[in-house]
C-alpha cells in the first residue's frame, strides 16, 4: 500500500459544547465542503439529530465496549449507528483521566467499533511529567501494547489513530512539528513491526492546539495524516480553514 492512499482526515471533536444553533450554523457552512479530506465533526450526542451533513460525517466522542443490554446511561454501536454515525472517538485523555478508562477498556471499545463498521478514532498520548522525564515512547508504546492484545491485524486497519499530547490539548502549547512527527513516526514504526502493510495505510491524527495559523506545518509532516480538532472546532470557519490545510 502506497503512502498516498492515507487520504487526509480532520475531525472535530466539539467536547461538552454547542447547541443546535451550530448544529445548523455547521450544516449551512460546511455545506458541500471542497477538501481533500475526508471531515468529520464528532458532537454530543444529544445534538447529532441536528446534522444534515453534506461532504462531511459525524461521529460520537465515546461509545460503550457492551451491545444494548442493562446500561443506564451508555451508548452502543447500534445506537450511534442509528443517529447516523460512522466514527466515534474512543480513548480520549479526558475520558482516560476523568474517567478512569483504562487501555484495555478503551481496545474493547475499538474492537466493538470495529466489530458493527464504525471507525474508531483512538487517542493515545502523554501528560507532561511523562514528556519531561523522557519516557513518551514508552507511555504511548502500553497504549498501543493494549491495542494490539485485543484487535487483529485487520480490525486494527478499520481504525484511526490519533496522538494528543495533554499538556497540548486546550492550553495553545501545540506540540512543535517536529515533535510532532517524532511521535506519529514512532507509532508508524511500532504497527509495522504488526504488519508493514497495516502501518503504511494507517491514518494517524495530531490532536492539541490544532488552529488555522499552524494546521499546515503540522499536516505538511510525513507521519501526520490530519487532526483531532478541539477548540477551532467549534468555529466553523476556522474548522473549514483546518480542513483545507489538510489539502
Ligand atoms: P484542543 O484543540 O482544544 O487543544 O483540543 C484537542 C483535543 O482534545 C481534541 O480531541
Amino acid at each position: 500500500m502506497s503512502e498516498n492512499l492515507r487520504k487526509p482526515f480532520v475531525a472535530g471533536n466539539w467536547k461538552m459544547n454547542g447547541n443546535l444553533a451550530l448544529v445548523a450554523e455547521f450544516n449551512d457552512k460546511l455545506s458541500g465542503i471542497k477538501s481533500n479530506a475526508d471531515i468529520v465533526v464528532c458532537a454530543p450526542s444529544l445534538l447529532l439529530h441536528g446534522f444534515k451533513p453534506n461532504g462531511f460525517s459525524i461521529g460520537t466522542q465515546d461509545v460503550s465496549h457492551c451491545d444494548n443490554g442493562a446500561h443506564t446511561g451508555e451508548l452502543s454501536v447500534d445506537l450511534i449507528k442509528e443517529a447516523g454515525c460512522q466514527f466515534a472517538i474512543v480513548g480520549h485523555s479526558e475520558r482516560r483521566d476523568n474517567q478512569g478508562e483504562s487501555s484495555e477498556l478503551v481496545a474493547l471499545k475499538a474492537k466493538k467499533c470495529v466489530s458493527a463498521g464504525v471507525v474508531p478514532i483512538i487517542c493515545v498520548g502523554e501528560p507532561l511529567e511523562v514528556r519531561e522525564a523522557n519516557n513518551v515512547e514508552a507511555f504511548v508504546g502500553e497504549q498501543l501494547d493494549a491495542l494490539v492484545s485485543e484487535l487483529s491485524v485487520e480490525a486494527l486497519s478499520k481504525t484511526i489513530i490519533a496522538y494528543e499530547p495533554i499538556w497540548a490539548i486546550g492550553t495553545g502549547k501545540t506540540a512543535s512539528p517536529e515533535q510532532a512527527q517524532e511521535v506519529h513516526e514512532f507509532i508508524r514504526t511500532y504497527f509495522a513491526k504488526v504488519s508493514v502493510e497495516l502501518a503504511q495505510g494507517l491514518r494517524i491524527l495530531y490532536g492539541g492546539s490544532v488552529k488555522p495559523d499552524n494546521a499546515e506545518t503540522l499536516f505538511a509532516q510525513p507521519d501526520v495524516d490530519g487532526g483531532l480538532i478541539g477548540g477551532a472546532s467549534l468555529k466553523a470557519e476556522d474548522f473549514i480553514s483546518i480542513c483545507q490545510a489538510a489539502n
